[in-house]
């Protein structure tokens, strides 16, 4: 496989708590994207999704604090000062926030907004870099895409203003994007709709997507890979099929249990709620709400083993498998 566009190891944030404490909301994040490739991260809210997204960017809260490493084409990005930051969003990554409230300015024309990277980025000129940001718009289904262009923001609705933020982030012509639920606003025809792009660029372009979500739909339908984050670390990753098939860590097999079945009732939602920030159990995270938790778990915390190729959990009771015997480590 080709060297990583994205590697990030080690990565730790912590965020300032109203009392001054420093808070960890990412713990150790090791994860890695190939060109062409799409990166799933999925965990239930609080599990520290988008502070591994924004840590990428640099965009992380005032105040924020962060160690660990994060390399972009090999080049470490973590740390740089904020001009060269801005170059590197700007060139390569490109981001599809969270909040839609972020994501378009206000003030500006769409079209302004879909062609400034192409002409001061790319060199494009301005007749051609308004064909490009048609068509984006017409990839991402707004009618009338020549009209769109004249229009601002607040004249659309809030998934149309989604569906050009993500035109948007496609237009500065990104090696990686990272997209922060992307579709969670927009109805299934719209949704499918966006995923065949991203599938079309990764393929014909060799774009890299990290892309985060709570809809494992989402993720089964378009993620090569899954990252499975909880309480900031991150429990279980592997092919998607693998993980989704058949997951070996319990917090994974909890969130495919609490999914509607073809339209049945047979969901089991997971037990309680993930901790605040500040509030993370001892050992394993996830001990308090695991049916298959023993003593040990709430020891120290379990390192990510590799159990296959490509293939690592961070439970070393791995219930489903042996429930008596630890994971065997592979080399
Ligand atoms: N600006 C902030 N200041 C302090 N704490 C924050 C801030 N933003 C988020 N947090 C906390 O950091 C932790 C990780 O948050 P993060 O937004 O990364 O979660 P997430 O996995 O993206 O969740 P969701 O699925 O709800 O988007 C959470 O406990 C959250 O409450
Ligand atoms: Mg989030």
């Amino acid at each position: 496989m080709s060297a990583p566009l994205l590697e990030v190891e080690g990565l730790r944030v912590r965020l300032p708590s109203r009392s001054g404490a420093m808070l960890p909301a990412v713990d150790g994040v090791d994860l890695a994207v190939h060109p062409g490739e799409v990166l799933g991260v999925a965990g239930e809210s609080g599990s520290g999704k988008t502070m591994t997204a924004l840590a990428t960017l640099g965009l992380l809260p005032h105040g924020a604090r962060t160690e660990g490493s994060i390399r972009l084409a090999g080049r470490e990005i973590l740390g740089l000062p904020d001009k060269q930051l801005r170059s590197v969003r700007g060139r390569e990554v490109a981001m599809v926030a969270q909040d839609p409230r972020t994501a378009l300015h206000p003030m500006l024309s769409v079209e302004r907004q879909l062609t400034e990277h192409l002409r001061h980025h790319h060199g494009v000129g301005k007749k051609a870099a308004r064909e490009e940001a048609a068509e984006l718009l017409d990839q991402v289904r707004i009618p009338d895409p020549r009209a769109a262009l004249a229009r601002y923001p607040h004249e659309f609705s809030g998934g149309m203003r989604q569906r050009i933020a993500i035109a948007s982030a496609l237009a500065a012509r990104p090696s990686l994007l990272i997209a922060d639920e992307p579709t969670t606003a927009l109805d299934v025809t719209v949704q499918a709709g966006i995923l065949r792009l991203l599938d079309r660029l990764r393929r014909e372009r060799g774009l890299a997507v990290l892309i985060i979500t709570h809809d494992l739909g989402v993720l089964s339908s378009i993620a090569d890979r899954l990252v499975v984050m909880y309480a900031g670390r991150v429990v279980e990753t592997g092919s998607t099929a693998d993980v989704l098939g058949s997951p070996r860590h319990p917090y994974t097999r909890g969130l495919l249990d609490a999914l509607p079945e073809g339209g049945t009732t047979t969901m089991r939602p997971i037990p309680g709620s993930p901790p605040a920030l500040g509030a993370v159990p001892a050992g394993c995270a996830f001990h308090p709400r695991c049916a298959h938790a023993r003593e040990g778990c709430a020891g120290e915390v379990p390192p990510l083993l590799q159990i296959a190729p490509g293939r690592a959990t961070a439970c070393p009771v791995d219930p489903f498998v042996r429930p008596d015997v630890p994971v065997e480590v592979r080399a």
